[in-house]
Order: structure tokens, then sequence, then C-alpha cells
């Protein structure tokens, strides 16, 4: 139980879709508010019997102890979504909310129906007042979709209130970035201050007063849009100078750095990569370029359109990278491809670069020896499927890197895994075919290293050992 200022009492917090969002963000909410009763429901009863089992659905660091101290206790996992919603004072809506079909031109609508189905059954369960809080991430303005149907399907005399609380966290620090997060926006229309009130004084128990902020409905469900627009774009605009530095022969870590520097731009999130990938930035640029049409703004969707274009650009010309530099046909070539999952920390492979790149040498004719420390065969092979039909010999999933290694010809680098840094380099050289290449996607390893151990050693952002393409007409 915890009461707010205003002296509501909050018993029941119900959570439904137990993903990536949902699942950890209940787990944290009922470790650190431990009189409160926590339930997250889901349609999937697989997803729901693994968050009840030792093996959970997601993989974070950290997150494996909290659900253990807490399930059972504070903490359920249930299929049972109408008696979740019947008793619930809160209910947090984290559903996936997918891209609709692309359009080119017009970017992509984000897929509401599995929210409208589950607001649908809210209205038509509940009996007394509840507390509706966004925590999808959507576009701007579902709030009136919410309660639209709110309205329109309630039993008489029950009343919600709707707010809007996106998610901020990030996959692979997930829990560090729900016990400590940089803000905690709570979004509502007039008149919802007392429900604000109620969801602050959950947070409250663990975040700082200055860090969670109220605003308007619309404003919030556009500040996590934006957010992560401003992410993507930010990888996207390092990336397209990591191409002009292997052009010209600069180096991409130095010149972050000086960037960096600058207060105004500041250093995080400037670390050049095959790309961005995850569920959401793609998706929620693809959704602002819908809105931004839907608008009339064209400019502005095309400003953000060329964001995604510098992110597929930049996964291929790594691709075209790995070609010119072994200078001949990559068919029958053994490649090692470490890293699969979208980054690292995570065991999400859902839209990650890998599957671009993959896809890409498959077609090559390579033959791909695969390893992620945390990525399931079956998600790496779901992710291939439409490239596999006729190429199935050409892919094998290894359980640790020495076995992707051995016997490869090419490293691709294409997660950052830390455990990557400590391969015993000496050990992978001496196994491989020569002359041995590594290519790297992230920048993760020491290539003067790598080099005077007989290597060939490539990175996004600095150009191969005389590849600097500098054309002197430029300076003429
Ligand atoms: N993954 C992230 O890092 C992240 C971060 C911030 C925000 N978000 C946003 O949060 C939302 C959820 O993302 P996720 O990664 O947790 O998605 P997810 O796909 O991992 O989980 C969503 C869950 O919702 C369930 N579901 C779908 N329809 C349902 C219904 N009608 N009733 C009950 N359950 C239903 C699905 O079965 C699934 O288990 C998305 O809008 C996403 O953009 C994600």
């Amino acid at each position: 139980m915890v009461s707010c200022n205003r002296g509501a009492v909050v018993s029941n917090v119900r959570c439904i879709g137990a993903g990536y969002v949902g699942g950890p963000t209940s787990a944290v909410m009922a470790l650190k508010c431990p009189k409160v009763q926590f339930t997250v429901v889901d349609i999937d009863s697989k997803r729901i019997d693994a968050w009840n089992s030792d093996n959970l659905p997601v993989y974070e660091a950290g997150l494996d102890d909290i659900v253990r101290a807490r399930r059972g206790v504070n903490l359920i996992f249930s299929t049972d979504i109408d008696n979740a919603i019947l008793d619930a004072d809160i209910i947090m809506i984290a559903i996936n909310t997918p891209s609709m079909e692309k359009d080119d031109r017009l970017g992509a609508a984000a897929d509401l129906r599995g929210i409208k189905q589950c607001i649908q059954r809210i209205a038509q369960v509940a009996r007394h007042y509840k507390i509706i809080v966004e925590r999808s991430t959507v576009p701007c303005r579902t709030g009136d979709i919410i309660s639209n149907i709110l309205r329109e399907n309630c039993h008489p005399g029950v009343n919600f209130d709707v707010l809007s609380n996106p998610e901020f966290l990030s996959e692979g620090s997930a829990i560090r970035d729900l016990l400590y997060p940089d803000r905690v926006i709570i979004g509502g229309l007039d008149g919802t201050e007392g429900a604000q009130n109620v969801l602050r004084s959950i947070y409250s128990r663990w975040v700082p007063e200055e860090r969670i902020v109220t605003m308007g409905l619309w404003s919030s469900e556009l500040a996590k849009l934006a957010s992560n627009a401003m992410l993507a774009q930010r990888v996207s605009s390092i990336n397209s100078i990591s191409a002009v530095c292997e052009a010209v022969g600069a180096d991409i870590t130095e010149v972050a750095r000086g960037c960096g520097l600058d207060a105004r731009i500041g250093s995080q999130f400037l670390q050049a990569s095959v790309g961005f990938g995850g569920t959401c930035f793609h998706k929620d640029i693809l959704s602002l370029i819908w809105l931004s049409e839907s608008l009339g703004l064209r400019d502005v969707a095309e400003y953000w359109d060329q964001v995604l274009k510098m992110n597929e650009s930049q996964m291929c010309r790594f691709v075209r990278r790995i070609m010119n530099e072994v200078e001949g046909s990559l068919e029958g070539t053994r490649i090692a491809v470490l890293g699969f999952a979208f980054k690292s920390g995570t065991g999400d492979a859902r839209n990650t670069p890998a599957t671009q790149i993959c896809n890409q040498l498959l077609r090559q004719g390579a033959n791909l020896f695969i390893y992620d420390p945390k990525v399931p065969d079956e998600q790496i092979r779901d992710n291939l499927a439409g490239e596999l039909d006729s190429r199935e010999s050409q892919l094998h999933i290894c359980h640790n890197a020495y076995d992707a290694i051995a016997g490869s010809q090419i490293i691709a680098i294409l997660t950052a895994w830390k455990e990557f840094q400590a391969i015993d380099w000496v050990k992978a050289h001496s196994q491989m075919i020569q002359p041995a290449y590594v290519f790297d996607g992230h920048r993760l390893l020491d290539g003067l290293s790598l080099e005077r151990l007989g290597f060939h050693y490539a990175s996004v952002g600095t150009p191969s050992k005389g590849g600097s393409k500098y054309p002197n007409h430029i300076l003429e």
C-alpha cells in the first residue's frame, strides 16, 4: 500500500504486457514498493511460464535476482487478465506497438491494435475507478483514443484517468536505468493532477523528486518519440562522420572526442558502429515520419527519413568494406560472426544490424559461424530464415567464440560484448586461415595489438593501412 500526498492509497498495480518493458519495470517497482501488489499479465502463456521459471524470457543484468526476491511475494506473473483488471488501482499498458506496413514515403504508423483490444477489455471488465498508464511508446494523442474507448465501453459510473508515463530504459542496462532514471515523465490532461500525484507517489519511493517531471499528455507522448529519434540521429550522425574518417584517414574516436568535449554536444552516444537496431529507434522514427507526413510536414518527415537511410547505408558499407579488403569473392569463405544481439548486455536480436549484415554475407556465398553469448539459436535462425531457404548449409551456430573462430579466415564483430576483448588472440590467430582478418564493427578491440600478431584489422571509422582514398584534387 502506498499513500500519496492527497491521501489516495494504492494497493494493486497491474501491468499488461510481460515483455522487455513490462517485466523489468514491474520487478523494480515491486522491489521498491514492497507493500504494493504487482501483477504482470500477458496473452502469451509461454512468456508467462518463462517469467515463472528459472529461465526468464528477458536477459538483463540484475533482473534474475530481483524477480527471485519478489516473485510470489508482491510480484505475480499471470495470464488471468480479467482478474488483474478487476482489483487494479493502476493499470500500466506495456504492450508492443510495432510498425504497420511501411510506405516508402510516408513512414509507418504504429500498430495500436493490441492496445485498443486491451483497453476495450479494461472498459468491459472494470467495476471501479482506475488510473490507466501508457507505458508503451505511442504516437501523439493516443491518449484520446484510449479515453474514447473507455468512455464508450465502460460500465455506468466507472471513471478512468489516462496518463502517459513513457519508459526510457535502454536494453542492456535496463535495471540500472530503472533504478536510477535520468527522469520520469508523467503526462496528463488538465483535471488529472490527482492521478499524476498517485503515480508520482510510487516513483518517489526511489526516484528523487526533481527527476519526476509532470507535463501535458501530448507533450509526454511526443517526448518519448522525440528522445528515441534524437538518440538514433546521434548514431547516424557519428556514423556518417565515420565514413568520412575512413576516406580521409582520420580516426572517429579522436573526432568524437574532439566533438564531445564541447559541453553543448556531450560525449555520450558518440560511438561509431555498424548502426542501431532493436525494436525502438527504427519503428519510432517511422512513426514520427508518419505523424509528420500526416500533418503535412514533409520537410520534417524527410529530415528523419535520412536518419534511417544513413543507418542502412552504414550496414551496407561494412559488408562492402569486407569485400574490398579481402579483394576477392566471399564464396565459400568462412566467417566467424561474433555477436548477434542488437547491442551488448541483452539477448534481444529483434531488428539487429547483424541480420542485415549476415544476410548480405550469405548472399555473397560466405559460410557463417555465428556466436552470441545470449541470443538463442532459434532466434538467429528465425532472423535469417528469409535468406536461408537455399543456403541452410552456409549457417552454423556456435556456443563459444573459439568454435566460431577456428578454421575461419575472417572475424566480424557485430555486437560489442566485452567478452570478445578477453579472447586469446594469439590462439585465435594460430587457428585461422591466413591471411586472417578482423572487421571490428564496434571499435571494441585494440587494433594495433592485433596487427602486431599478424591480423589484418579494420574498424568502423578508421581507414585500413594504406586504405585512405583521399583524392588530391579536393585540395587543388
Ligand atoms: N524494449 C525496449 O527497450 C523499450 C524501451 C522503452 C519503451 N519500449 C516500448 O514499450 C512497449 C513494449 O515494448 P517491449 O519491448 O516490452 O515489447 P515486447 O514485445 O517484449 O512485449 C510486449 C508484450 O505485450 C503482450 N501483448 C500484446 N498484446 C497484448 C494484449 N492485447 N493483452 C495482453 N498482452 C499483450 C505480448 O504478448 C508481449 O509479451 C513498446 O511500445 C516499445 O516501443 C520498449
